[in-house]
């Protein structure tokens, strides 16, 4: 099979591999990263891919000879003292070289697509039960999960356990003290405010834990109440509001962690965690917030009416109407959703009637995980 030719030119400047690439961009690579990422038998398992050396075998004064391309097109370089060969190829080198590309992970607000109320207008994403054992179906839905946080289901059966059975579809069950699900209905002296008739505000889940479950499902079993409707909001769409509107309010809630803290008979559960979480690039990768389970506030005392000022205003923004999208959830509908973005809420219901909903977590790690393979065999037809 032929290579297509990306690369114009290859040469040694200052100890970097430098590539002209076809359409006149340019990558200026490190020779110390080049050898690390050699591709070949030696230096990684042929069947894994994983890699065999650690970066301290590696002399310290590593640095490229030569380059030159193969009769395949590969780029061939000779890294001295070791007179070592790697030979990658150049889509490997494309889709790799650390300099063209301005984000490095999949879970910041970057590669999202931020939404509001107006953004749905022709309606929020929707999977059919009937079709979730089909590859499409679950690329559509873990797609919509990566891009807007959030997709519902419908037609799911009205059993209970159901959720589970869900969750076994595409990752794994994250079982907590409330078990591997929960019940979401009114209860005499319940342990949390989610399990009374009461309006909640919007938040993300167990802020209180560490790691925070990453995924939430509600299956709705029954749903003759009035009221009760859900809420969602883009908790990144609000984070980025904040930082418009006052940079400072929003740097004071990445910088300042809080306690969070949730207990009962049986458990008493703590974190220390920020509200909005940035990753090494600046961008916006978690937020946190749930009124409920908000500890003793603890931050330095020249901090704390800065602090108090950024916090009101997030939880301002946080409740502004042209953030919520507002849907009630029928018999058989399931949502799911990233807790680490989308923050939920619901209005209070009647007494009279039931909704009874079931709540279990999975996590992110092991959806993406299934988005990744899924994309990767569609690309390859
Ligand atoms: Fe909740």
């Amino acid at each position: 099979m032929d290579t297509i030719d990306l690369i114009k030119k290859i040469s040694i400047i200052d100890n970097e591999l430098v590539i002209d690439w076809m359409d006149g961009s340019n990558s200026s690579l490190y020779s110390f990263w080049l050898r690390d990422h050699c591709q070949m038998p030696e230096s990684r398992n042929i069947d894994n891919g994983q890699r065999l050396f650690s970066v301290k075998d590696l002399p310290s004064d590593i640095s490229i000879e030569k380059v030159y391309k193969d009769e395949l097109g590969n780029v061939c370089v000779i890294f001295q003292p070791e007179n070592h060969l790697s030979v990658f190829s150049q889509e490997w080198l494309r889709s790799n070289c650390y300099d063209l590309k301005s984000h490095f992970e999949d879970r910041s607000e970057k590669i999202k697509k931020l939404w509001q109320k107006n953004s749905f207008e022709t309606g929020i994403p929707l999977i059919n039960y009937d079709s979730i054992n089909e590859s499409d179906t679950k690329l559509s839905a873990l797609s919509s999960l990566r891009d807007l946080g959030f997709f519902v289901i419908t037609d799911v059966p009205t059993i209970e356990g159901q959720v589970l059975k869900v969750i076994s579809k595409m990752g794994y069950t994250r079982e907590t003290n409330y078990g591997a699900l929960f019940e979401v209905r009114t209860e005499v002296n319940p342990n949390n405010l989610a399990y009374t008739n009461m309006g909640l505000g919007s938040h993300t889940d167990n802020p209180y834990r560490d790691p925070v479950p990453t995924v939430q499902l509600l299956h709705c079993l029954e749903s003759s109440t009035e009221g009760g409707d859900s809420i969602l909001v883009d908790g990144f769409k609000a984070a980025s509001i904040l930082r418009d509107e006052n940079e400072e309010n929003f740097q004071t809630l990445t910088s300042n962690w809080i306690n969070y803290r949730f207990t009962d008979s049986k458990t008493d559960l703590r974190s220390r965690v920020p509200m909005i979480e940035l990753n090494d690039n600046h961008e916006i990768i978690k937020v946190r917030y749930n009124n409920r389970s908000i500890d003793t506030i603890k931050v330095p005392k020249d901090k704390m009416r800065s602090f108090y000022m950024a916090y009101r205003h997030w939880s301002e923004v946080i409740e502004r109407d042209e953030l919520k999208i507002q849907f009630k959830l029928s018999e058989g509908d399931l949502l799911l959703f990233d807790n680490t973005r989308v923050m939920h809420a619901r209005t209070k219901f009647s007494k009279n009637g039931r909704r009874h909903l079931q709540g279990a977590y999975t996590d992110l790690d092991g959806l993406y995980s299934l988005l990744n393979t899924l994309e990767k065999r569609s690309f390859n037809g």
